[in-house]
């Protein structure tokens, strides 16, 4: 275990400015992202979109790590660079999602445990070896009326810390995400609630299993309205209940807290992350940025739709959304922003 490197890495992931892009989607879900732009899902055209997103100009000021996923990781750029190695030419970060999937949770309907940890030291040696510095295990919890349980709640948790112990193991920083989806109708109240039981399991798991806290990441959905709920929540309560659930339930010894986008626009996405970071600053214990899959590049993707002959205009639809994204980990998020290009 090498604590300064996973120390380095982990302060380079949340550097001021600067977050993650998860470009992790398994095959599957690519699937479902390219079908909805009328693309093939292909192996040429899953490394072709790739390519187009890391080698887009100047990234590497804004996104300090990407998430691959294992066929990616193992992919060469159009011009023959290993991917890693281009996003090390930029000073970007390879990172690795490791995780098996969230499958349905025996016993307990409309709910999910993810699996993976089988083979795992072994598949994080490999992906030591081909530049992976930080890895990521999303685990699912489903809000319903009688869920979720105390025992899914606990599995997932267990699962969580279980994985960052091998990864801490072998040197690489473990990113945990237990995210609370926004399917449903429940309230932010609710959300709040679950999000704050959650955390505290999760964390009190990775105590239990000698998970050192110091090279940490927390992926954390925010606290938000259901999506299907009625009364939305107005961004600035968006921002203050996130804020205030974190500081309830994760350890102050992180390095860095960073959020997926879950399902909210490009705007929310940015905005609320913007708020919590202008109206809590300096009484953070953690800095607060992105690592966004859907809130940073479906954009790209639609402006793409597998057209050779739309590829630049992708890149700067991209290049805004980094920007935008970028901003908002300082605070500094606006509609003017928004509107303006470049
Ligand atoms: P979204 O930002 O699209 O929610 O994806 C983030 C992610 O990595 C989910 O595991």
């Amino acid at each position: 275990m090498d604590s300064k490197l996973m120390a380095a890495t982990a302060a380079a992931m949340v550097a001021s400015g600067k977050g993650l892009l998860a470009a992790d989607e398994s095959s599957a879900t690519v699937a479902k992202r390219f079908a909805g732009v009328n693309v093939e899902n292909t192996e040429a055209n899953r490394r072709t979109y790739r390519d187009l997103l890391f080698t887009t100009p100047g990234i590497g000021s804004h996104i300090s790590g990407v998430i691959l996923f294992d066929e990616t990781i193992r992919q060469s750029s159009l011009a023959g660079k290993p991917f890693p190695a281009l996003l090390e030419s930029q000073g970007i970060i390879p990172g690795i999602k490791v995780d098996g999937g969230a499958k349905d949770y025996a016993g307990h309907p409309g709910e999910q445990v993810t699996e993976g940890l089988d083979g795992l030291r072994g598949r994080l040696a490999e992906y030591f070896k081909l530049g992976a510095r930080f890895a990521k295990w999303r685990a699912v919890i489903n809000v319903g009326r009688d869920i979720p349980s105390s025992g899914c709640i606990e599995a997932n948790a267990h699962a969580l810390a279980r994985y960052s112990a091998l990864c801490q193991e072998a040197s690489i920083v473990p990113i945990i995400e237990p995210e609370v989806l926004i399917d449903g109708d429940h309230t932010i109240e609710r959300c709040h609630e679950v999000s704050e039981a959650v955390l505290r399991a999760t964390f009190q798991a990775c105590y239990g299993q000698r998970v050192s806290a110091e090279h940490l990441i927390l992926k954390a959905s925010m606290v938000i309205s259901g999506k299907s709920c009625a009364t939305q929540a107005p961004e600035e309560q968006v921002a203050d209940m996130t804020v205030e659930c974190l500081k309830r339930a994760v350890p102050a010894a992180l390095p860095g807290v960073v959020f997926l986008s879950g399902g909210q626009s490009d705007e929310k996405a940015a905005a609320h992350l913007s708020l919590m970071n202008s109206r809590h600053a300096g009484r953070l214990p953690w800095p607060l940025t992105f690592s966004y899959s859907r809130a940073l590049h479906q954009a790209a993707l639609k402006a793409w739709s597998g057209r050779e002959g739309n590829v630049q205009a992708a890149q700067g639809v991209f290049a805004h959304r980094a920007r935008m994204c970028s901003l908002a980990s300082q605070g500094r998020y606006t509609a003017v922003e928004e509107r303006t290009a470049g």
